[in-house]
């Protein structure tokens, strides 16, 4: 055979971290804090709404292209109800199979050969691999453990350098994985008029919201002069603890949510007809759900964070997501591959190297992610197998 199977926009992305660390957790046996999902379900009456949704018969065939209204409803209304936004369920909400989905969409919609995407390093994997797809180029601003609280930071100066004629658009994350920052409303603003100045898309993926530790979520859309120029991207997923279910959602102003539209029917057309109804219901739920959610994860991050350095690991404490950036050099490592790769043996638990969410390798070699997204007597089995590494 001549030419390489794949294509080569896709060369560069081989087979995800994530399945080769699950993999090493199933055969060695360790604790799996690699990949960011609950090893609990949500809510059990979002659970039977699904159930029911299934039995009467709603969703069971192709549902409409932009989403089930009722999902479309409960998603202007979540926009409302959190953030003051004024968001038409008809025009503005675009359901998708999950965020990844979305920013698929986003980004094969709005990007063409050439254009260049400011995203914020280290990034979300399905991120670069999608740009590349759309054949754009990829242009890293690096977030650094350099804020006041030992948490990762950006730099404005920095992604303003980053900005080019040639830039299409700024995909941002906040609350963002893997580092647990999230950005303050005076960054986003900063971040809001570098994109009206230089007449800028962003694309932003919100899927953290409710899972703000300290300080609040921003909706970048919510800021002067974005409502026309945003593309929001949030999902069920992390919310509700239904990862498996993939209901995802875009809202924007129709002009974007249409292009992103032209892209999703071609890659899923629908999606997830029963779990729509269900996650209309669970969008509904009283606040004490996002408090207790957001209450139980602060108890686990710190659960987390406290055995992390009690084992000797440097911690840079998140504050959002349920992702615990840690540096191992103070362990005596250099490397976050050899040590993800040593770890399973050497004491029973999964991580993963954020080196593998970097352009530049060198920016995260020694930083390595923790999730905390698990149950509590697996945290704390997790910390007293961590601490055999204890200098
Ligand atoms: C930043 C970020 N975006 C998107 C996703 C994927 O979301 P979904 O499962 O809804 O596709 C994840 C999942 O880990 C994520 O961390």
């Amino acid at each position: 055979m001549g030419r390489p199977p794949l294509n080569p926009r896709l060369a560069e992305f081989g087979t995800t971290i994530f399945a080769e660390m699950s993999a090493l957790a199933q055969r060695t046996g360790a604790i799996n804090l690699g990949q960011g999902f609950p090893d609990t379900d949500g809510p059990e009456e979002i659970r039977e709404a699904a159930v029911r949704a299934l039995r009467e018969g709603r969703g069971n065939q192709y549902p409409p292209g932009p989403g089930v209204p009722e999902l479309r409803a409960a998603v202007s209304e979540h926009q409302r109800r959190f953030y003051g936004l004024d968001v038409d369920p008809d025009t503005e909400v675009l359901v998708t199979a999950g965020a990844t989905e979305a920013i698929a969409a986003a980004l094969l919609a709005l990007v063409a050969p050439g254009d260049e995407v400011v995203a914020l390093e280290p990034y979300y994997d399905s991120y670069a691999a999608c740009v590349a797809l759309a054949g754009g180029t990829r242009v890293p601003v690096t977030l650094r453990p350099d804020g006041p609280d030992g948490g990762f930071r950006l730099d404005l100066d920095e992604l303003r350098a980053a900005v080019t004629d040639r830039t299409r658009l700024l995909l941002l994350n906040t609350p963002h994985n893997p580092t647990g920052t999230v950005l303050t409303r005076a960054e986003l603003t900063a971040v809001a008029e570098l994109a009206c100045e230089r007449d800028l898309l962003v694309v932003t993926d919100e899927v953290y919201e409710h899972l703000v530790f300290e300080g609040e979520h921003v909706p970048i859309a919510s800021l002067p002069g974005m409502h026309d120029r945003t593309v929001t991207i949030s999902s069920s997923g992390k919310t509700f603890s239904f990862t498996g279910w993939k209901v995802g959602w875009v809202t924007a102003h129709p002009e974007l949510l249409t292009a992103v539209r032209s892209a999703k029917q071609y890659l899923t057309f629908v999606s997830a007809g029963p779990f729509q109804y269900a996650i209309a219901e669970a969008l509904a739920l009283p606040d004490t759900y996002f408090t207790a959610l957001r209450e139980d994860l602060r108890a686990k991050r710190d659960l987390l964070a406290a055995g992390l350095a009690d084992a000797g690991f440097t911690v840079h404490p998140p504050r959002g997501t349920y992702f615990i950036t840690t540096d191992v050099r103070a362990l005596g490592e250099r490397d976050g591959f050899a040590f993800c790769r040593s770890l399973p043996e050497r004491c029973g638990v999964v991580a993963v190297p954020n080196a593998v969410f970097h352009d530049d390798p060198e920016a995260g070699r020694s930083q390595v992610r923790f999730a905390f997204c698990k149950r509590e007597a697996v945290l704390r089995e997790a910390t007293d197998r961590l601490r055999a590494l204890a200098p």
